[in-house]
């Protein structure tokens, strides 16, 4: 395995993406918790230096320890990375001077010779390679043994490298987008590194259940399955580990759609035998919001209940000792501060953030070090279905925020028929997989209508579909208006209780995606 030094770069995350994209296993390490000791320890096979805001001028700066250079494996150092290399080796680093920092795309050109590490650079005939850098200071002078290989305007050792040891030191962030090249880099870095490309999700799965394993031993292990791809795949990847020592607790708020809670218990009975409680606490959950209209208190009162919920399940579980959550390595903010304040921050990821302390349990989190696509092929290599793997998100509150002003049972009931109408719809179209999230809202409203012979006063609902990357920004999707008079029609005379259908047609900024 390789370890990542993360000396606080915004991008170092990307370092990892790239590993991971050749099938190299890594760990990415905040430099304050790596020492002598715990590099000897972890024993990479190759080390990489990431960047960082700092400067390797200033008193106190973040170094690595001395150790890194002796286990006597390639080093790449990359940007701040390559500063400490040059000053830890004996070279000098010259503080910025507006003529000599560098913000953005720059060109790098070869110095003459062509090392195997630049195997796949310079090659498409204007004899330069388009890099991206950030930095303010600058290498003035390299290290006793390194030689350059590469320059740039304002990064006169933009490429350098001691062939002997491996020691390979860049200005610019290979990493990413805007070096389009930068790819080959951690590919001929990693080769030189006798890494052969052979970490899969399936070695991942091993690694994983072994680790897991060892970690609970022969204690008892309670996780919080919401049927999504994360908790889903956490609950399988503990049932193969620990089999009946692991108890999943599903949450029944009540607020579900149409036949969910019954295919998720199914799902996990029938095809893993794992231990489910199903807790169905819907008429805890109603109950309490009867009455509540306002976005927010229905989210407090939700969360809240949750805990209450999970916790009281929980305590008839004896002797647990471990919580699995289904942290994934986005939600692990590996950040270095420098601030004084804590060294890894770590967002609080489900509902049941706060339980571990409060319940006095030591976590279980086997997907932190994996991207969403990741967890998704693990869920795959686990033989979770696919119907499963490429859900649409749904939020934690469930419909209740679908159901705008007041929840009422008669409206969960109308919401979830019409739901399931329209993304049978979707399905039947064939768009399920181009849309990021879809689903139907109940409005607060009653409308006229004429049925028959007959005028109705019903409900109206809103339909919203979109696209997305992250759901941080969303444009809605542009469905033919075949589709959705089709579908109109279809939910108006399958679903009684409503007697009008809009398209919410709104992007995200301005609107959200949800409507409450
Ligand atoms: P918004 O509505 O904020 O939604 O544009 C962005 C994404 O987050 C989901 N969402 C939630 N998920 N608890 C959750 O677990 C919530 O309270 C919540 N609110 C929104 C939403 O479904 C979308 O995927």
């Amino acid at each position: 395995r390789l370890l990542i030094i993360d000396f606080g770069s915004q991008v170092t995350q990307l370092i990892a993406r790239r590993l991971r994209e050749l099938n190299v296993y890594c760990e990415i390490h905040p430099y304050q918790n790596v020492t002598d000791a715990s590099i000897r320890e972890f024993a990479p096979k190759a080390i990489i230096f990431s960047g960082g805001p700092d400067s390797v001028m200033r008193e106190g700066s973040p170094r690595p320890p001395k150790a890194a250079y002796e286990l006597g494996v390639p080093i790449l150092g990359i940007c701040y990375g390559q500063q400490v290399m040059m000053k830890d080796l004996g070279g000098r680093v010259e503080a910025g001077e507006h003529a000599t920092a560098e913000f953005g795309r720059a060109y790098v050109t070869p110095t003459g010779t062509h090392p195997d590490f630049l195997t796949g650079w310079f090659m498409d005939g204007t004899g330069r390679e388009q890099v991206w850098m950030s930095h303010g200071d600058h290498v003035a002078e390299i290290a006793p043994g390194f030689e350059v290989y590469g320059t740039s305007p304002g990064a006169p050792f933009a490429i350098t490298a001691d062939l002997k040891r491996n020691f390979f030191a860049v200005q610019f962030h290979p990493e990413v987008h805007h070096t389009p090249n930068g790819k080959s880099i951690y590919e001929n870095f990693v080769r030189l590194a006798g890494f052969t490309g052979d970490w899969t999700m399936g070695a991942y799965r091993e690694e994983m259940i072994a680790a897991i394993r060892e970690q609970v031993g022969d204690k008892q292990v309670i996780c919080a399955l919401s049927g999504g791809v994360d908790s889903s795949v956490t609950g399988i990847l503990l049932h193969e580990a620990i089999g009946d020592q692991l108890t999943c607790v599903f949450v029944d708020h009540g607020l579900l759609r149409l036949g969910e809670a019954e295919q998720v218990v199914a799902m996990f009975r029938e095809n893993y035998n794992l231990n489910l409680i199903h807790a169905d606490e819907s008429d805890l959950f109603l109950g309490e919001l009867e009455g509540v209209s306002d976005p927010e208190t229905k989210r407090k009162i939700i969360g809240k209940l949750f805990i209450d919920v999970f916790q009281k399940y929980a305590d008839g579980i004896e002797g647990a000792e471990f919580l699995a959550q289904g942290t994934l390595y986005p939600d692990v903010i590996e950040s270095v501060s420098f601030s004084g304040g804590p060294s890894v921050t770590i967002k609080s990821h489900h509902n049941v953030g706060g339980l571990p302390e409060k319940m006095g349990l030591k976590l279980v989190e086997p997907l932190r070090g994996l991207f969403k696509d990741e967890v998704r092929a693990l869920g795959h290599e686990l033989g979770l279905p696919a119907s499963f793997i490429g859900r649409h998100p749904f939020p934690g509150p469930g419909l209740a925020i679908r159901c705008p002003g007041e929840i009422t049972r008669e409206k969960l009931d109308i919401l979830r028929k019409a739901d399931a109408v329209y993304i049978d719809q979707i399905r039947k179209h064939g768009l399920y997989d181009d849309i990021w999230q879809a689903f139907a809202a109940i409005l607060p409203m009653r409308t006229v209508g004429v049925m028959g012979d007959g005028r109705t006063y019903d409900y109206a609902l809103a339909l919203r579909a979109v696209v997305s990357v992250d759901g941080m920004t969303a444009d809605y999707y542009p469905f033919t208006h075949e589709f959705l008079s089709e579908t109109s029609t279809r939910i108006i005379n399958e679903v009684k209780g409503v007697n009008r259908v809009f398209y919410d047609c709104t992007s995200k900024p301005p609107g959200t995606i949800e409507l409450e």
